[in-house]
């Protein structure tokens, strides 16, 4: 029987409850770092040699996929009843309602210096101290909104825009394509500065903190955020049945993506899959 991802406002206490003690003890297992690793080690941009798996390719949505089906798995070894919930950013926009209350993620970081002292995360607990980082931080932080450089969540028509598009990714395949409905969804725009951080992108941004680079893992609203992003690929394959992942075969000899991307039979790194193998969840879960 497949189970069900929810949004995270529709959560009752024990849901919440379950679902936050579920990560304290993954984190506690030392499982949840290694999570925060394999997220690091592929960070790699389009700028760098290699291939790309994770970010700036057409993989984003199966690598991704495949990550949180790898977390949600770690949190029904705890406790089975727990499903990843998600964060619908168009509709929840407010930086004091769920997910930023106290039975939930904890709030915003502290004005001095953006430490999250509040909720289950927060560092003077003493259950989320950050081992795995890109810088020496040890207390997860937050910027919500960014209050002194201020940035908006994207809008409902921005990611409507992104839907919208029927072709799934599109040549040159990294952070420049301007067609495809993965480069208009992972968020990387024309111009300079916040203008061109759109949907995941921005959002990113729009939390701040450790949000903000390779070790955003940290954060557990990593996982609600991407299992929203999951779902508009969900909802973008029910609304084009025709269309695809994209591209079906590897590029060519003398294509500078040969190599650098992966294609839909292709296997996808670190795991032993293709996205194609991916596309269709439905027996495992579903979003209500
Ligand atoms: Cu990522
Ligand atoms: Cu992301």
């Amino acid at each position: 029987m497949a189970y069900t991802r929810k949004n995270v406002t529709t959560l009752t206490a024990s849901e919440r409850r379950r679902f936050v003690n579920a990560l304290l003890e993954v984190k506690r297992r030392g499982e949840y770092d290694a999570f925060v690793r394999t997220h690091v080690d592929y960070y790699t941009s389009d700028g760098e040699k290699g291939l790309r798996a994770a970010h700036m390719c057409p993989s984003f949505l199966p690598w991704h996929r495949r990550f949180l089906l790898d977390l949600e798995n770690a949190l029904r070894r705890v406790d089975s009843s727990v499903t990843l919930p998600y964060w619908d950013w168009t509709r929840d926009r407010s930086i004091t309602a769920a997910p930023w209350t106290a039975d939930l993620l904890g709030g915003n970081g502290r004005r001095s210096d953006r430490q999250v002292t509040t909720g289950p995360f927060a560092y003077g607990t003493g259950h989320w101290t950050l081992k795995v980082n890109v810088t020496d931080g040890k207390a997860l932080t937050r910027d919500l909104g960014r209050a002194a450089n201020p940035i908006q969540l994207p809008t409902r028509s921005e990611l409507q825009s992104a839907l919208d598009d029927p072709v799934y990714d599109a040549s040159p395949w990294d952070s420049t394509a301007t067609r495809g409905f993965r480069n208009k969804l992972e968020g990387w725009g024309t111009g300079s500065g916040s203008v061109s951080w759109r949907n995941h992108n921005r959002v990113h941004r729009w939390v701040g903190g450790d949000m903000l680079g390779g070790a955003s893992v940290n954060d557990p609203v990593f996982w609600l955020h991407h299992a929203f992003l999951d779902y508009q690929w969900y909802r973008w394959q029910r609304a084009h049945t025709s269309h695809r992942y994209l591209p079906a075969n590897p590029p060519g000899a003398g294509d500078k993506q040969q190599g650098r991307i992966v294609a839909r039979l292709q296997k996808l790194p670190p795991w032993n899959v293709t996205p194609e193998s991916l596309e269709d969840v439905s027996r495992i879960y579903t979003y209500a």
